[in-house]
């Protein structure tokens, strides 16, 4: 496995392996690795010839107020996860290496970007959409691969893609829960021992809300309480929104058909957490 840290670098390496008809698969992430991650890594194997992860905490994403400057950046142990999975190559650029230059351009997704996270994290997709513009222009891989956990950034992605016509597949993978159904984040690093023991909450409420559907309802606001309502069950957790939206276009919907997103973001203390659940409530 081969890490590098330019462009150039990584453009001189992916020549050959392009001209020789090779899949090139694109596992971005920003780092603080995790199973959820190589379960992105497993699927590029399986799907792709040779499997470049990149390593890059993108301060575009970030608000002024957020965590950038303490988000988690075990590098060594990072390269050494994506060594043991048959990683081909990884990209961990500076940030100077990425944006020699204050950005002026940028990769814009309207409307997708404005419910759910968007509305709390003013352009954080912004950063997200040109960050992953950029690495798709770098490594000019042939499929990316995300995941479903953040699933505001797959639709957005997806139609960014779709949209500018960039010649790329995005294939997202199922969210990777831990045991207790909680779902596997580097920002489950932030929590204390008390709020980890009520974090599972979090998706209980999700599969009570999924029951609910299956049993019949088809109520938003019936289903929005039973989330509530588990997620309640904690007074450590503080709601910051619980939505059921159409999977595709992210618009809240007032009766439940078709294949619908169930999406929360809430707070314990400083750390903020997302989950979501797709249903088929046709
Ligand atoms: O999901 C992430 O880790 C990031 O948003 C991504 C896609 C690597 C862009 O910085």
């Amino acid at each position: 496995m081969q890490t590098e840290n330019t462009i150039q670098s990584v453009r001189d390496i992916l020549k050959p392996t392009r001209g020789a008809g090779r899949i090139i698969g694109l596992v971005p992430t920003m780092g603080a690795l995790h199973i959820g991650h190589i379960s992105l890594i497993q699927a590029a194997k399986e799907q792709t010839d040779f499997v470049v992860v990149s390593i890059f905490v993108n301060p575009t994403q970030f608000g002024p107020l957020e965590d950038f400057d303490n988000y988690p950046r075990p590098i060594d142990k990072d390269i050494q996860i994506c060594e043991q999975n048959g990683v081909d190559l990884v990209f961990a650029p500076s940030v100077n290496e990425m944006y020699p230059a204050k950005n002026i351009t940028w990769v814009e997704v309207e409307k997708l970007t404005e419910p759910l996270c968007g509305r709390s994290r003013p352009g954080h997709f912004r950063g997200v959409a040109t960050v992953c513009t950029k690495l798709f222009n770098i490594v000019q891989p042939d499929i990316a691969f995300f995941g479903q956990k953040d699933a505001q950034q797959a639709v957005v992605i997806k139609r960014m893609v779709a949209d500018l016509n960039m010649p790329l597949k995005i294939v997202v993978c199922p969210t990777v829960r831990e045991a207790d159904g909680l779902a596997v984040s580097s920002r489950n690093k932030y929590l204390s021992q008390e709020e980890r023991k009520d974090a599972p909450l979090i998706y209980q409420s999700l599969s009570s809300a999924e029951k609910l559907i299956k049993s019949g309802q088809r109520q938003p606001e019936k289903i929005i309480e039973e989330v509530k309502t588990v997620i309640g069950r904690s007074n450590l957790l503080q709601i910051e929104y619980i939505e059921i939206v159409d999977a595709e276009t992210l618009e809240r919907i007032t009766r439940l058909s078709g294949r619908i997103l169930i999406a929360v973001a809430v707070k314990f203390g400083s750390a903020r957490l997302i989950d979501n659940i797709l249903v088929d409530a046709s």
